[in-house]
């Protein structure tokens, strides 16, 4: 199987205010293509520093620290690959905060996938050709969202917002999506939903998915496999049905009990979008 992210020994230290902090700690991650990978522990872990460093949006440590994405350094030794924007741009990203731009309909926001480094003035501003049109619709209908085309990101809910901004990515031709915490402020069933469509995608295009996590049964519900972090380090690595409770309460502590509570992620589809197995029949 082909490896599509590779991490060995990477260090981040940060200083700030006088406070030094190891936010990731001789982390070495393989991850094959089409794996379903969750990313959890506590609040300060690291996970979103992994995430940041994945992208090149943070420098590793320079003591050797390497990543590489499809082959591809995009960062080692403390420096920066100099193709770090076209590699980060194969890479379909998307955050808790969905980061679309609401006074635009959905249709360009979807296309603002296609067009990398530009700001708004620039995106308005653009003729899209009926090709890259064609193409976010497309990418629309996967995510069960094509009759909201030409209507306000803004008017959509939050879990539709999410679904967007997965559209955006696969417009891309992403071959890996990166998600911190995709879900956190969505509720239970748009949080299925979210993650049903990102199951589904993976599935059916071959997509490797990485997804920070706050919510163990999310996490075992649609994730394979499971990487726990707690201070930096990397203390569980492994299929997701082998994550013991011995594991969860080292990670989480007292906090467990909040985590583990939400376990309402049957898979009720009969909710008015388009089941993700219907959308994505060739
Ligand atoms: N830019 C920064 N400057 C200083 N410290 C930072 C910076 N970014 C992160 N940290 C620190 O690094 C550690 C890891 O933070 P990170 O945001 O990666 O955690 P996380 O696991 O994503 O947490 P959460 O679940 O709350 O999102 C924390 O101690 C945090 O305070
Ligand atoms: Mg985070």
């Amino acid at each position: 199987m082909r490896n599509i992210l590779n991490i060995s020994s990477a260090n981040k230290t940060f200083f700030s205010s006088g406070r030094k902090t190891q936010a990731l700690c001789n982390v070495s991650i393989d991850i094959t293509a089409g794996e379903r990978v969750a990313l959890i522990g506590a609040s300060g872990s690291g996970k979103s520093t992994l995430i940041r460093s994945i992208l090149g949006l943070e420098v590793l440590d320079q003591d050797g620290g390497m990543i590489k994405i499809n082959e591809r350094e995009i960062q080692a030794n403390g420096h920066l690959s100099k193709d770090v924007r076209q590699i980060r741009n194969e890479v379909g990203v998307i955050f808790q905060q969905f980061n679309l731009v609401n006074q635009l309909d959905v249709l360009t926001n979807v296309l603002i996938g296609i067009c990398p480094n530009k700001n708004i003035f620039q995106i308005i501003s653009r003729r899209f050709s009926l090709e890259e049109k064609a193409k976010a619709l497309d990418a629309l209908e996967r995510v069960g969202l094509v009759d909201f085309a030409y209507q306000r990101s803004s008017t959509l809910s939050g879990g539709q917002q999410q679904r967007v901004a997965i559209a955006r990515a696969l417009i891309k031709g992403a071959k890996i999506l990166l998600a911190d915490e995709p879900v956190a402020s969505l509720d239970p069933e748009s949080s299925r939903k979210v993650m049903e469509t990102m199951v589904t995608l993976s599935e059916k295009l071959d997509l490797t998915y990485i997804t920070s996590l706050h919510q163990i049964p999310i996490a075992k519900k649609y994730c394979v496999r499971t990487i726990a972090l707690n201070h930096g380090t990397v203390v569980f690595d492994g299929p997701t049905k082998e994550l013991g409770a011995a594991m969860l309460a080292k990670l989480y502590g007292s906090n467990l009990g909040d985590l583990e509570m939400e376990d309402d992620f049957s898979c009720n589809r009969g909710d008015g979008i388009a089941s993700p197995e219907l959308i994505l029949v060739e």
